[in-house]
């Protein structure tokens, strides 16, 4: 039986690329681009509110972005802090609930700092999920499950024949969130770039050539409509 997709779907991730490409168009320093991208962040937070989306995943900064120029990323950083401490009010006003994932230990003392307080602050919420992708990887998510799986079936918590697609799923970042159903990606790179590589196994996937900074509540929405229209089979027929 195929099942009927929702039309809304309960988990977004968008990955949210164009920020430099913008900035060259603007004649603007790559910098001014992350931070115009900034009110894309809040334009979506609207709009997946009034949508009704619970969970939010943001691909903020990957794994694979240190390798940037370092003045690039130490105003990333910076970006994200002043972001938070700015915002940190939307998320308690709206009762949504931060949570990270990625190897957070990489990532500046400041930004760590803030980032714990935010989600031991908002931890409660009910309301929906924002979820920050920072310094994550897909492949690095997996690597650390299986260190994880290793590790306990070292322990004998676990014997080697139980572990099933479950086991891995348990042992990711956030294992209560549920797979992604919609994966936008804006500025038309048809490609994944290293994200949720395990849950997006079945996700839909949405590419707008629209560049990060451009992207408002109107293209937010254009995304979950094209979702509504999708039928998802998960290997059935029909
Ligand atoms: C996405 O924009 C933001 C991050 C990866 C941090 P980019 O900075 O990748 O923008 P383009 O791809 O160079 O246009
Ligand atoms: C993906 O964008 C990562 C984020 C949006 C944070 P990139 O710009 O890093 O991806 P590639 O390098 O074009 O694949
Ligand atoms: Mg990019």
């Amino acid at each position: 039986m195929t099942k009927k997709t929702p039309t809304i779907p309960k988990h977004v991730a968008i990955i949210m690329d164009g920020n430099g490409r913008w900035a060259r168009q603007q004649g603007l320093s790559r910098l001014k681009g992350h931070a115009a991208g900034a009110e894309s962040v809040q334009a979506v937070l609207r709009a997946s509110k009034e949508v009704g989306i619970q969970y939010l995943t943001l691909y903020a900064f990957s794994a694979e972005n240190w390798v940037r120029p370092k003045d690039e990323i130490a105003g990333l950083m910076k970006l994200l802090q002043t972001y938070l401490s700015g915002h940190e009010h939307q998320l308690h006003e709206n009762k949504i609930c931060l949570r990270v994932i990625g190897r957070q230990e990489k990532l500046p003392q400041p930004v760590l700092k803030k980032l714990a307080q935010v989600e031991a602050a908002t931890s409660n919420y009910k309301e929906g999920t924002l979820i920050l992708a920072l310094n994550y990887g897909g492949r690095a998510e997996i690597v650390d499950a299986v260190r994880k799986i290793t590790n306990q079936v070292k322990q004998g918590k676990l014997s080697p024949n139980e572990t099933d697609e479950k086991t891995v799923s348990n042992n990711l970042y956030a294992p209560d969130i549920p797979d992604p159903d919609l994966i936008i990606r804006t500025s038309g790179e048809m490609r994944i770039s290293n994200f949720l590589l395990w849950q997006s196994s079945y996700a839909e996937l949405y590419v707008t050539d629209v560049l990060w900074p451009e992207f408002r509540e109107q293209h937010f929405k254009q995304a979950i409509e094209a979702y509504a229209n999708r039928h998802r089979r998960y290997g059935d027929i029909q």
